[in-house]
């Protein structure tokens, strides 16, 4: 379907969700996962770092490739994706964005209510007792490659703080995943936007969508294969976004 028939639909869409993975934030220097040349899994492995066993055995490895990110995400900003998702909020009658993303460029952007179903970097807690912190300001330079800091203890019972990130193996938020499904299963179109679709439940979330005769849009810049009834916009996710918005509303 060409963008013009896409925006087209959103033009009569009712209920707009979008769902975002981390090729949205691609273009605001954010490394995905999984691209080959920058996909942070290429360096790290993931075992290593993504499950509380890991972070059990090496803290301090784990923590800073967190915080790493984290500053990462602290300096960066919004995109011009970020931005077009967010001036939807202003064209169609109702707009849920649903993020596998533990950044805030949404928010930064200006979109409300965002639903993160992996969790944040701005929300660590304690990884016994749960008491949750606010954001810690990184204490050190960490522009460069990763590298081992030693995670606070939490005041209350001396227990390691962990990021606020869903880890392999680790149940969704319960709440976030429900809305996340209420919103796929509610919209009339869904755009999928920056996201490989390889790790579950997340990548379940398109499939309910046209389960329930949801229009589904897949937006990223590599081709990968959607059924005969999704369609496909090839290109980056700021390119795409900003094109559908001006074909859409002028
Ligand atoms: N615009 C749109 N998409 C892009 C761009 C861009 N500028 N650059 C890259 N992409 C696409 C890639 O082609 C890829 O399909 O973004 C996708 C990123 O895929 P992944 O790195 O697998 O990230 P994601 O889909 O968000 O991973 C899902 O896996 O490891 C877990 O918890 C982690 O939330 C993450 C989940």
């Amino acid at each position: 379907m060409p963008v013009n028939s896409v925006a087209e639909r959103l033009r009569q869409a009712n209920h707009v969700t979008v769902f975002t993975g981390a090729g949205v934030s691609a273009e605001s220097g954010i490394p995905t996962f999984r691209d080959a040349l920058t996909g942070l899994w290429e360096r790290f492995d993931p075992a290593q770092l993504a499950t509380a066993e890991a972070y059990r055995t090496d803290p301090s490895l784990c923590w800073g490739w967190y915080e790493w990110r984290r500053a990462k995400v602290l300096q960066a900003i919004p995109n011009a994706a970020h931005l077009a998702i967010a001036e939807l909020a202003n064209h169609v009658p109702k707009l849920t964005i649903v993020t596998q993303n533990v950044d805030d460029l949404h928010e930064r952007a200006g979109c409300e209510g965002v639903i993160h179903i992996h969790g944040s970097l701005h929300t660590p807690r304690c990884i016994d007792c749960a008491v949750a912190y606010g954001p810690i300001l990184p204490d050190q330079d960490l522009s460069h490659d990763g590298c081992r800091i030693e995670p606070l203890r939490c005041g209350a019972c001396n227990g390691l703080i962990r990021p606020g990130v869903v880890w392999f193996g680790e149940m969704l938020p319960e709440h976030a995943w429900s809305a996340g499904l209420a919103a796929a299963e509610g919209c009339d179109l869904f755009l999928s936007i920056g996201t490989s679709g390889m790790v579950f439940p997340a990548a379940e979330l398109p499939l309910r969508a046209l389960s329930k005769g949801s229009t589904v849009v897949h937006i990223n810049p590599s081709a990968f294969e959607v059924s005969a009834d999704e369609y496909f916009l090839q290109g980056p996710a700021t390119h795409i976004m900003q094109s559908l918005l001006t074909d859409a509303f002028g």
